[in-house]
C-alpha cells in the first residue's frame, strides 16, 4: 500500500467504491510534529494531521470523493447536504467534477465567507435558511427522503468510509498507533469515521491496539462533552448552540451515539474549550508553528492545552491532533483578531517610520 501515489484510495482495499471514483486526489495530508507548542506544554510527540491541506481545504474531501462516487455507482442523479460551511463546499466541488447538481442549505448569518464562497463558484444551489444548521439538516433530509435526492451528509454511511483513511494516514505516517487521537467534535462523524477505520485494522491484525479517541467542542455547542461528563447513556440536545467556531455550531449530533462509544471504548475522553482558548489557539498554531487553520480546527489542540494544563496528559504521550480546515475557510474571524495593515505614504521614510 504504501508504494502507491499518496492519496486515500491507495487504500482501496478498505473502502466500497467499485466504479473509478470521482477524485481530486485528496488525503495524503502532512503530519506536523509540533515542537514550540510541544514544548510550551511540556509534550514532546505532539503532532498536527492538517486536513486543511485537501483539495477543498478541509477533511471533507475524503467523505466527498467516497460520498460523491457513491452516488454514481448508486445511479443517483442530484445530491444535497445541510451545512455548517466546509460539507457544502466540499460538495460542490466533488459534484462539479461528477458533473451532478447539488443544492446545498446553510444556516443564514453562520457560515464563513470563504466556505459561501467555495459552493457558490463551484455551482451547487445554495440556500440560506433562517434557523441553525440542526434545522438546516432536518429540512435537507425531510427534502432527499420525498424526492429521490441523495443526501450527502454524515448520516451517510459512505461519508464516514472516506473519513476513516486519516486513522490509516497517521498510523503509516508515524510508524505506530498514536495513544491518542483529539478531534474537534460537530456532528460527530469524523470521529466516529477514524475509530471505525482503526477498529478495521486492529480486527485483520494490521495494529494491535487503540488510540484514546479525544473528543473538543466548543464550550456553547457541547453535547458531547455533557453525556461524557454526566455519564448519561446519549446526548443531550443543545437548542441554541454557540460558538466563533461556526463549523461546530451543533447542538443535535446526528452521529453522537456512535462518538460516545468510540470514545468510551478507547478510554478516551472530551472536553470543552471557551472561544477565547480556541482564538488563543489558532494564534499560536499560525505564529509558532506556521500552521494556518480555521477555529474549529484550533479547537482540537486548545482542547490538548487545556488537557496537559490539568496535568491529565503525560510528557512522552503520542498526541495527533487532527485539524479540520484551512485558515483562509474563514478569513473575517482573522481580520476581526488581527489589527489591520498599517497604510502608508509610498515614502521609504514613512516605511521607515513604522517600522
Ligand atoms: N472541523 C471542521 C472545520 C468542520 O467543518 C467540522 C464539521 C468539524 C470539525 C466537525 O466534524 O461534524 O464530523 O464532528 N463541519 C460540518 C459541515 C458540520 O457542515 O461542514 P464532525
Amino acid at each position: 500500500i504504501l508504494q502507491r501515489p499518496i492519496s486515500l484510495w491507495r487504500y482501496k482495499e478498505f473502502l466500497p467504491v467499485q466504479i473509478e471514483p470521482v477524485t481530486l486526489q485528496e488525503g495524503g495530508t502532512p503530519l506536523y510534529h509540533l515542537k514550540r507548542l510541544g514544548e510550551e506544554l511540556g509534550l514532546t510527540n505532539l503532532y498536527a494531521k492538517h486536513e486543511g491541506m485537501n483539495p477543498s481545504g478541509s477533511f471533507k474531501d475524503r467523505g466527498m470523493t467516497l460520498g460523491v462516487s457513491m452516488a454514481k455507482q448508486l445511479g443517483k442523479n442530484i445530491v444535497a447536504c445541510a451545512s455548517t460551511g466546509n460539507t457544502s463546499a466540499s460538495m460542490a466541488v466533488y459534484a462539479a467534477k461528477a458533473n451532478m447538481p447539488a443544492v446545498v442549505l446553510l444556516p443564514a448569518g453562520h457560515v464563513a465567507l470563504g466556505k459561501v464562497a467555495q459552493a457558490l463558484m463551484h455551482g451547487a444551489k445554495v440556500i440560506s435558511i433562517r434557523g441553525n444548521f440542526d434545522r438546516a439538516l432536518e429540512m435537507v433530509h425531510e427534502l432527499c427522503i420525498s424526492h429521490g435526492i441523495y443526501l450527502l451528509n454524515s448520516i451517510n454511511p459512505y461519508r464516514l468510509e472516506g473519513q476513516k483513511t486519516i486513522g490509516f494516514e497517521v498510523v503509516d505516517q508515524l510508524g505506530c498507533v498514536p495513544d491518542r487521537i483529539v478531534l474537534p467534535v460537530g456532528n460527530a462523524g469524523n470521529i466516529s469515521a477514524v475509530y471505525k477505520g482503526l477498529c478495521e485494522w486492529k480486527e485483520i491484525g494490521y495494529i494491535d491496539r487503540l488510540p484514546k479517541m479525544t473528543a473538543i467542542q466548543a464550550e456553547g455547542a457541547a453535547p458531547v462533552v455533557a453525556a461524557i461528563k454526566g455519564q448519561l447513556p446519549e446526548v443531550v440536545v443543545e437548542q441554541n448552540p454557540e460558538t466563533v467556531a461556526s463549523a461546530i455550531r451543533i447542538g443535535a449530533p446526528v452521529n453522537a451515539e456512535k462518538a460516545l462509544r468510540a470514545i468510551r471504548e478507547t478510554g478516551g475522553t472530551a472536553e470543552s474549550v471557551t472561544d477565547a482558548e480556541i482564538l488563543a489557539m489558532q494564534r499560536d498554531l499560525a505564529r509558532y508553528e506556521g500552521i494556518g487553520v480555521e477555529p474549529a480546527s484550533a479547537a482540537s489542540v486548545a482542547g490538548i492545552r487545556k488537557m496537559a494544563e490539568m496535568g491529565l496528559l503525560d510528557k512522552d504521550e503520542k498526541i495527533v491532533c487532527v485539524v479540520t480546515g484551512h485558515l483562509l475557510k474563514d478569513p473575517e474571524t482573522v481580520i476581526k483578531q488581527c489589527a489591520p495593515p498599517i497604510e502608508i505614504d509610498p515614502t521609504i521614510e514613512a516605511l521607515l517610520a513604522v517600522l
